[in-house]
């Protein structure tokens, strides 16, 4: 079953000067089955954001198609993990994590029950009455993993989430988010300028071109799951796929 349908999808914006527009996104199609894991990689500026919000309704579409299948009235349709911010400062590890649950008007009891089963599954179980400040950047994603998942919405929509963190941090994020997303079933649209970590988390790459974006390829990522992030890298499928990302990258780069 199509999660999202995207047909024809246009985002334009007007532009800053109020002269004329910028388009962000031109003519995008594609669709995402239900309990699938894509990674939307592309160049800076090419609309993956604009797309993100736009699937997750807090951007209008100027043209085109987008539909959000629901299945499950009871849970929220998207949850947004938004670029370079995971958690609220001023509040604990557990009010993170519960705000969402809270937001969605869940028993007081239930809130904290959830909220410390994701903790533990994130393994901050000694940090929860912690605040941000007092963790690393390392565990604070870890907090905004939790939050996501905890809020259990059908689709999770992920904005370079780990774009800040260093290599080996990251590798073990990736390896959180994998354990998180195959005990959860979530359907994932997750942002990255990292083709390592597309291919290590993906079941298919959308990789889109220089503004105005438009999907160039569509790859489906035949690597066998449960993947580790190191081993993989041995497997020949990843390299013959990185050479291949890599190539339509750099001609939209350069
Ligand atoms: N609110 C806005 N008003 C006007 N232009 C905007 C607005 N938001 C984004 N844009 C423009 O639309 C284009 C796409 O922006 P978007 O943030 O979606 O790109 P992106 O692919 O997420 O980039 P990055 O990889 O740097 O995060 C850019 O040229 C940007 O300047
Ligand atoms: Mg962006």
């Amino acid at each position: 079953m199509s999660k999202i349908v995207a047909d024809k999808v246009t985002i334009r914006y007007a532009d800053r000067s109020g002269v004329g527009e910028v388009i962000a996104v031109q003519d995008v199609s594609f669709s995402v089955a239900e309990g699938e894991f894509v990674c939307l990689v592309g160049p800076s500026g090419c609309g993956k954001t604009s797309l993100l919000r736009a699937i997750a309704g807090l951007q209008p579409i100027s043209s085109g198609a987008l539909q959000v299948q629901r299945s499950d009235d009871k849970r929220p349709a998207t949850a947004m993990v938004f670029q370079g911010a995971a958690v609220f400062p001023w509040m604990t590890v557990l009010e993170n994590v519960s705000y969402g649950l809270r937001t969605r008007g869940l028993p007081y009891a239930q809130q904290i029950a959830i909220a410390h089963e994701w903790i533990a599954r994130v393994k901050l179980e000694r940090f929860a009455e912690a605040y941000p400040y007092q963790l690393s950047g390392g565990m604070q994603q870890r907090v905004g993993l939790a939050r996501a998942f905890a809020y259990n919405a059908e689709i999770l929509l992920m904005d370079e989430p780990f774009g800040a963190l260093d290599a080996q941090t990251r590798l073990i994020l990736q390896d959180t988010l994998l354990e998180l997303w195959q005990a959860s079933g979530n359907t994932i649209i997750f942002v990255t300028h990292s083709i390592d970590e597309a291919l290590t988390l993906a079941d298919r790459l959308l990789i889109m071109s220089a503004r105005p974006g438009r999907i160039l390829s569509d790859e489906r990522v035949q690597l066998p799951r449960p993947r580790e992030a190191v081993a993989l890298r041995s497997d020949p499928h990843y390299g013959e796929l990185f050479g291949k990302v890599w190539s339509l990258l750099r001609a939209q780069v350069a």
